[in-house]
């Protein structure tokens, strides 16, 4: 171990003894939130608060009604009032005189930088907005998204946003297949793709692999193909057309119309606890007032001064309310990176950082433990004296991790803020509010401004310092409004547990003596590697069908890397032996139907699976068994030497590796 490293080892030994973090004088004299005067507000009325955010942004027509509250789970917010979201996040710019600042410094993972501007993002939005009613599109129609980290995902996105079509975007990592999934639920007319995308000095084909899936969707009318890559893109003459040539041909000017403050924005895919995947709806007027809002009072964002870089994908709800909608709203200036944060060297992140000047930085724990594990040298290459704000989303962050990115990324000065949020509730709900809250490593701390969140037992009553089930209070201006098609799956998921007024998370959670809330994990059957959400039902039916495989069982096995790893419990066909190459086999077959995130981690062989007699799989004792823990109870098995038999499983599988 270097000897900087020895020091800092000590260092964060010392600063786990300190209980409590506050921000520096330095930080809190110029922080937006000095005092609790915009809690005791939304206390006294949280509807006429989010009104106040509401009137944040330009309306084409006032509400009527702020919350309209009467027929939950469905709410609704600034019913009556109109806007559009895309001059929320460019005209109203440009129209003040800031069409020169730059939205986006673009960096590509060859080191290419393009600058893009708001009076640049306003002129091309328009286009595509353009040309895609040119093909048809109209207000409500379901624009399909499958793009890298490329400005033009950007201006796809607000194109579909100008006119009232909501989009549905895929993050790039997961298999076409996926796509496929996504653009058939969601009945999407149109996608927007590219011919390649690059990944750590690779380029992989997308439009051909889309192809090789799509080409019985009869839904999917038009594709569009972003010329990224170069690649060889296929194309089907009347369906497909190439992005830069409809811009060139499309009209200039597409006012933005306004649209009701409920028209829906978009729908994005995400992990529930059975295979098919949850179509999150989340509408106009209510989201961007959240998301506004909470992009600038969590970030203590000033426009005019910082630079913001949120390092997720666009893919995710971070990168929708967090790269595009929250900084655009804001007139913020944003870093956007295409490549992994290892390539071509670990030090691109602070790279960019120096380069940039970024002085508010937005990312996962599970990154942060990479870099952990990669060295203090990389982080101490680079000048990181910009920085002054650093935040965390996705999992829950184990204190020294927390620890290691206050000390080594931000030298000590830099508040930290833990936002707890899912892709349902649209914007961060937990978290410090930077210039006021005394942090606790580990903790989201407390409910935003306008946020009522306790931490319920099975009962539904306040579960005091025990362990409980984080629920939310009240509604919320960006919450979800359905499950795209599936009204009846919303109210069961979210809304059945406790009744109609209050929302289920689906998290674990305690509340402590101090008030502060710690996320635990999910208690549904949702895995959370690397932050990215997955559904056990999900991997275990691309598992399952692999022409060898019999039944698979999946489980979510702590990970120190990746806060959770994907376990799967596989039994073959007939009298086969499970090898090595079968393994690979599965991993690969996993990539193809999901994607490679979905790839599990450990794959154990089973001649059986843990059942009741009912034939239920009982996941409980695989996690155990998993994690070497003492086995619960065993008498509800059909079989009970079944658990033998998996233990043996395990100690070979652990022979191997070791
Ligand atoms: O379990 C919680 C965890 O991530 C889940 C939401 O996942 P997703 O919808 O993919 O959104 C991730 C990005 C917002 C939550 O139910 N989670 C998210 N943030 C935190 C967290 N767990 C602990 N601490 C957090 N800060």
């Amino acid at each position: 171990m270097a000897h900087s490293d020895m020091t800092l080892e000590a260092r964060l030994e010392q600063l786990q003894q300190q209980k409590w973090f506050e921000p520096t004088p330095q930080f809190r004299e110029r922080s937006l939130v000095a005092d609790d005067a915009m809690h005791r507000e939304a206390d006294s009325d949280f509807v006429a608060f989010w009104e106040r955010q509401a009137r944040e942004l330009d309306w084409q027509r006032e509400w009527t009604q702020a919350l309209d509250w009467s027929n939950p789970p469905f709410a609704r917010w600034f019913d009556g009032g109109q806007l559009n979201v895309s001059h929320n996040c460019l005209d109203r710019h440009v129209e003040a005189g800031r069409g020169d600042r730059v939205a986006f410094h673009w960096r590509g993972e060859e080191g290419e930088e393009r600058d893009v501007t708001y009076a640049e993002l306003l002129r091309d939005v328009q286009k595509l907005a353009n040309a895609l009613r040119e093909l048809g599109v109209k207000s409500g129609d379901v624009v399909g998204v499958y793009l890298p980290m490329i400005p033009e995902v950007v201006v796809a996105m607000l194109a579909c946003a100008r006119i009232g079509a909501p989009h549905n975007v895929v993050f790039g990592g997961f298999s076409p297949e996926s796509v496929r999934e996504r653009m058939e639920f969601s009945d999407a007319r149109v996608l927007i793709t590219a011919d390649g995308a690059r990944r750590k000095g690779r380029v992989a084909a997308v439009k051909s692999a889309v192809d090789d899936v799509m080409g019985d969707l009869r839904s999917l009318e038009r594709v569009i193909v972003v010329r990224n890559t170069g690649t060889d893109a296929p194309m089907t003459d009347g369906r497909d057309f190439f992005y830069d040539e409809l811009l060139a041909s499309a009209a200039d000017a597409c006012p933005a119309e306004p649209f009701d403050a409920e028209h829906p924005l978009f729908i994005l895919y995400t992990s529930g606890s059975t295979a098919k995947p949850k179509g999150i709806l989340h509408t106009s007027g209510g989201y961007l007032t959240q998301a506004a809002f909470t992009h600038k009072y969590v970030f203590d964002l000033k426009a005019d001064e910082d630079v913001y870089w949120c390092s997720a994908d666009v893919g995710w709800i971070t990168g929708h309310t967090y790269i595009v909608y929250g900084p655009l709203a804001n007139g913020a200036t944003s870093v956007m990176y295409e490549g992994a944060p290892d390539y071509p060297d670990k030090d691109i992140w602070w790279e960019l950082v120096e380069r940039y000047k970024v002085s508010l930085f937005y990312t996962a724990p599970t990154a942060i433990r990479a870099c952990m594990k990669w060295g203090v040298e990389y982080p101490q290459r680079r000048d990181l004296s910009s920085l002054r704000l650093l935040g965390t989303v996705g999992e829950p962050i184990n204190p020294k991790a927390w620890l290691w990115y206050r000390e080594v990324i931000g030298s000590g000065r830099c508040p930290i803020v833990d936002t707890w949020w899912q892709t349902e509730t649209g914007a961060i709900m937990i978290s410090p509010l930077p210039g006021l809250t005394k942090a606790k490593p580990g903790s989201a701390t407390h409910p935003l401004p306008g946020v009522k969140a306790a931490v319920l037992d099975g009962n539904g009553e306040e579960a005091g310092a025990e362990q409980g089930y984080l629920a939310l209070k009240q509604p919320w201006p960006a919450m979800l409004r359905t499950l795209y098609k599936e009204p009846e799956r919303f109210i069961e998921t979210y809304w059945s547990k406790y009744g109609r007024d209050t929302y289920f998370v689906g998290d674990a959670a305690r509340c402590d003596e101090d008030g502060y809330f710690w996320v635990i994990g999910r208690v549904d059957d949702v895995i959370n590697v690397s932050g990215h959400r997955l559904s056990t039902a999900e991997v275990e039916s691309a598992i399952v069908s692999h022409e060898r495989v019999a039944e698979a069982a999946v489980i979510g096995q702590a990970d120190e890397d990746t806060g959770q790893g994907i376990t799967a419990f596989v039994t073959l066909q007939g009298a086969q032996d499970g090898t090595d190459e079968l393994v690979g086999d599965i991993r690969e077959h996993v990539a193809k139907r999901i994607g490679k995130l979905a790839r599990p981690k450990r794959v154990i062989w089973a001649d059986d699976l843990p059942k009741t007699r009912s034939g239920k799989i009982m996941r409980r004792l695989l996690r155990d068994i998993a994690e070497g823990r003492e086995l619960g109870d065993v008498t509800t098995l059909r079989d009970p030497d079944v658990m033998a038999q998996l233990s043996a499983s395990i100690a070979r599988h652990e022979d191997d590796e070791g």
